[in-house]
């Protein structure tokens, strides 16, 4: 009989490296990777662009019509929205907070939820985000909640900002950070919090590699057990 996929459910803070580390793992299990956080920003982005960030009822109103779609082209997530391929703008500085915004609207979290749970389906999974565990994947194969301290990840936000051609202050990327740590846990609709089931993974003071490596022990002890 055909085993039945498998799910892993990564959430964490902003800047704790959930997209690099669910990444390569998804790739060391022959996995589905799938980065919620940009469905977020690109329903961030289309608001940014209609000057309706802080609208809610704008919100809750355009997130019923956006024509957004999660595409993989040649392996890489690519997020749309109508024709327009829009994975490099969903990175701007600015759209991180526009997305913890508009993700605050339930009516942005159900249709996004909808989403994810019919791009996943019969696949073996790794998703990251916020609420995998708690909301999206409740009975994912494994859950891990991996965090960092704030300091470590501006420190690595600073650096990866850099690397894209998009320098900013130390200061600026750690307070952005502390502010939307804020918000995300805050929020009245699944805000970001452990699922009671998973695996705390603090990675301040590990390499990517080494992260990798743990989480990965982790995900094929769960797997064989599921
Ligand atoms: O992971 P990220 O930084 O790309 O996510 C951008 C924002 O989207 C984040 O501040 C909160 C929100 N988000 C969410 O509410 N639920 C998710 N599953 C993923 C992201």
């Amino acid at each position: 009989m055909q085993n039945k996929p498998f799910s892993i459910a990564i959430d964490g803070p902003a800047g704790a490296g959930k997209s690099t580390m669910a990444k390569a793992l998804a790739k060391s299990l022959d996995a589905m990777y799938l980065d919620t956080g940009a469905m977020y920003r690109a329903i961030g982005l289309y608001m940014l662009r209609r000057d309706a960030v802080n609208n809610a009822a704008a919100i809750a109103k355009a997130v019923e019509d956006v024509d957004i779609a999660v595409r993989y082209i040649d392996g890489a997530q690519h997020l749309f929205l109508g024709d327009e391929d829009v994975s490099q703008a969903i990175r701007e500085p600015e759209v991180s907070m526009a997305a913890s915004t508009v993700s605050a609207v339930p009516e942005v979290r159900e249709r996004m939820v909808a989403l994810q749970r019919g791009i996943a389906e019969g696949q073996n999974v790794v998703m990251d985000g916020r609420d995998i565990g708690t909301k999206v994947l409740p009975n994912a194969t494994l859950k891990i909640y991996l965090t960092a301290s704030a300091e470590e990840r501006a420190r690595r936000r600073c650096r990866e900002l850099e690397e894209k051609g998009m320098p900013e202050s130390y200061e600026k990327v750690l307070q952005d950070m502390i502010r939307r740590d804020y918000q995300d846990t805050h929020r009245a609709a699944s805000p970001l919090q452990p699922a009671e089931d998973s695996v705390h993974v603090d990675s301040s003071n590990m390499t990517i590699d080494e992260t990798v490596a743990l989480m990965r022990r982790l995900a094929i002890e769960a797997i064989e057990k599921r």
